[in-house]
């Protein structure tokens, strides 16, 4: 029992920690996501609970355009309306993640996808509402393929409705092939970038910043970049073509950096906790550098 808690305790430290070092709480903030991990709890209220998030995607809704609306695919129970609520009390925002293939027709098309969205998820009605009552605070637009045409008039239509916070989950290397149209409307608030599998882009190991530095700065002069955030994966495993920062180069090298933007958000950590990452290893790396 005290063996399968302790990588679970070791990884809310890991992310606290973090959080403390972001600096102030009204600025940084720690994106999740929560849908497929086989290793999350089933449980969306309890992964608020246990996992340090400042704003967490359900993931994911997808496919969608031609008269197709965008359908929930998790592998958890459907989270009830007190299950959002309970994240929404603990500061937690609670966004729905759209991607899969997009295939828009017509500015009409994007205008209906959106107000499916909005009613379905957000502040709207409709009959079929999968989360009941619970109001979603935004929307992440997490698109990398697919026929992106329409998708900035897609933004355009859910920032027409009040009260949505509209994401982009877009790659590091500039323009993105798929967001930038979008990016480039100015209507998104915030812009998660991955800053990993594109090794034009991404942090080099051991400890080469320059590549992530440069990138990183291209992107926060980019027009439309309002709020911008560090996209790293949890564990290199999850990154095959790299990217992983190890903690000890994260906290004392990257985000001292990134925070003297006046566009830093936060860190994106995708896509969540796995047991294999070595949690006792990064708290030894940070003993050494504190
Ligand atoms: C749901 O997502 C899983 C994992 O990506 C995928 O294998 C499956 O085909 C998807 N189901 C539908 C109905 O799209
Ligand atoms: C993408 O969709 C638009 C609108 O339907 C269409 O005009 C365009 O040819 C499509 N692009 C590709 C590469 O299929
Ligand atoms: C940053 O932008 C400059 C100028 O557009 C470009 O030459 C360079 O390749 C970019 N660097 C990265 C790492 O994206």
């Amino acid at each position: 029992m005290a063996a399968s808690l302790q990588p679970l305790f070791s990884a809310i430290t890991f992310l606290l920690l973090i959080a403390s070092l972001i600096g102030p709480s009204e600025a940084a903030g720690i994106v999740r996501y929560w849908g497929r991990g086989h290793d999350e709890p089933s449980s969306l209220a309890e992964f608020c609970r246990q996992e340090f998030a400042t704003d967490v995607n359900i993931a994911f809704l997808e496919d969608f355009g031609g008269g197709r609306m965008p359908e929930l695919n998790i592998s958890h129970p459907l989270p009830s309306a007190s299950d959002i609520e309970s994240c929404q009390k603990h500061q937690t925002k609670v966004f729905i993640s759209i991607a899969g293939q997009p295939s828009l027709s017509s500015v009409e098309d994007a205008e209906e996808v959106a107000a499916y969205v909005w009613n379905t998820y957000l502040g709207g009605k409709s009959s079929d509402r999968p989360f009941g009552k619970a109001v979603l605070d935004g929307v992440e637009l997490h698109i990398h393929s697919g026929n992106t045409t329409y998708l900035d008039d897609l933004a355009r239509a859910l920032k027409g409705y009040s009260n949505v916070i509209l994401a982009v989950a877009a790659e590091c290397p500039i323009p993105d092939p798929a967001l930038d149209t979008t990016i480039r409307t100015g209507v998104v608030d915030q812009v998660r970038v991955e800053f990993f599998d594109n090794p034009s882009c991404q942090f080099t190991p051991p400890k080469d910043t320059s590549l992530l530095f440069r990138s990183w700065d291209n992107w926060s002069d980019y027009p439309g970049v309002h709020k911008l955030y560090l996209g790293i994966p949890i564990s290199p495993t999850i990154a095959p073509e790299g990217g992983y920062i190890p903690p000890n180069e994260l906290v004392y090298h990257v985000l001292p950096y990134l925070k003297k933007s006046p566009v830093y958000g936060g860190i994106m950590v995708f896509p969540y906790l796995h047991h294999e990452v070595n949690f006792q290893s990064m708290l030894r790396s940070y003993a050494r550098a504190a």
